[in-house]
């Protein structure tokens, strides 16, 4: 599934070499983000099946919201979870339903809070006390009905990067447990607003599970309570957050997926209301490559360097987040295999952390050679920006072998 390394050549599963598709179809102007909407599709069931039964997903937007990627998520029954009114009506755009999406996100402004009550989202994740209060203040004015789930903070280690860690008592995101009593008796003078559930993610990238099935048992804990206290709660929103193993390759996801889904099954076989899932990350990660050519080959006594036309500006992972992503040459020229040599993969930008791989191992590098900087189907080309005044990177989708229009 996926990207491939076949013989000589990096290849889409059932598709040319995609040196090959960029040259015929004439995009020799890298860079190019590539997603393989094949493996998507299988990724998407491979998910599914391994959740209870009683789960809806919602796709996390942020992570990849490529028009055709989102056509496979909603071909799929998927609904959405998005983070700002821009990705509401986008996600209105491609055909979602209003009712089929969630919406989260920390800091929802007066407009986007009444786009989504006038569209009529499944459920607002509110993150505040203030929020609620201007939720409830929005919908009397709008005399609208609107669905509401509390994101909790469960003060878990998701033992994840520091900037992508959201459910630790020090993060801006969900709310303390000890609100709870405030937030619910807000909720006795605004009729229009509907408490449906309770809903937390702890952070992103998760190699281990073990923090998602804490925090799951502290919600699970709050909604009984609630339950005993006579409210009719319908969802628990569980986020999204689980990773992949950077450094290997896309088979090795699925035993992560698999003890996810056992974990969810089995804390929750008593459970009788609806699950929700926002993943991101793990849906859409492995079907993106950032297909590049080298510009310069530039060697001093220390270092060399392989210099690409991409960088941090389009691709910041790696200086956000000290990321790693696999590079892999596009072409592989076997009579240079015993001229390996240690390359800084850099980019053009006028910063030294623009660097998207460091100290790899490659055969001789030339000029005009094309790399594929893989995985990069999640938190690639929507993080991209034009510092530098230098363009954004196309984006191809394939599907079957087919350019998709
Ligand atoms: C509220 C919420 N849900 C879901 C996600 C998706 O996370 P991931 O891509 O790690 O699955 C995020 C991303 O940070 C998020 O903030």
């Amino acid at each position: 599934m996926g990207f491939q390394k076949l013989n000589d050549r990096f290849i889409l599963e059932q598709s040319d070499n995609i040196v090959d598709l960029i040259e015929c179809y004439d995009l020799g102007n890298c860079p190019v983000y590539v997603y393989d909407i094949d493996g998507l599709d299988q990724r998407i069931s491979e998910f599914k099946n391994v959740v209870p039964p009683n789960t809806e997903i919602h796709y996390a937007l942020k992570a990849n919201c490529n028009k055709h990627v989102l056509q496979s998520i909603k071909s799929q029954g998927v609904g959405l979870d998005v983070v700002s009114g821009g990705e509401l009506k986008q996600g209105l755009e491609a055909g979602f339903k209003a009712s089929d999406i969630v919406f989260s996100g920390v800091g929802k402004t007066v407009n986007e809070i009444e786009l989504a009550i006038n569209e009529g989202v499944k459920q607002i994740n509110v993150e505040s006390v203030q929020e609620l209060e201007r939720i409830c203040f929005l919908s009397r004015k709008l005399n609208k009905p609107i669905n509401v789930a509390f994101r909790m903070n469960p003060d878990v280690d998701a033992k994840t990067h520091p900037y992508i860690t959201t459910g630790f008592r020090e993060n801006k995101f969900g709310m303390d447990f000890l609100e709870i009593s405030n937030l619910v008796e807000i909720l006795k003078n605004n009729k229009n607003v509907h408490l449906s559930g309770l809903t937390m993610h702890i952070g992103s990238q998760l190699r281990d599970i073990k923090p998602l099935e804490d925090a799951t048992k502290r919600l699970l804990s709050l909604w009984d309570e609630l339950i005993s206290q006579g409210h009719k709660l319908e969802t628990l929103d569980l986020g999204g957050g689980l990773g992949i193993d950077y450094k290997d390759s896309t088979e090795s996801d699925l035993a992560n997926i698999q003890l996810y889904g056992e974990m969810l099954k089995s804390l929750l076989k008593d459970f009788n209301g609806r699950i929700i899932l926002e993943p991101g990350r793990i849906l859409v990660a492995r079907f993106g490559a950032l297909i590049t050519k080298i510009q310069y080959i530039k060697e001093n006594r220390f270092k060399n360097f392989a210099i690409v036309d991409t960088g941090m500006h389009h691709l910041m992972r790696p200086c956000l987040y000290q990321a790693y992503h696999r590079i892999i040459p596009l072409k592989f020229d076997s009579s240079h295999a015993s001229d390996e040599k240690l390359y800084d993969i850099v980019g053009p930008i006028c910063e030294s952390s623009d660097v998207l791989g460091k100290d790899r191992l490659m055969g001789h590098l030339r000029q005009d050679d094309y790399l594929a900087v893989c995985d990069v189907g999640a938190y690639g080309h929507v993080m991209a920006n034009n510092y530098n005044t230098h363009g954004l990177p196309i984006e191809l989708a394939y599907s079957k072998g087919q350019l998709l229009k």
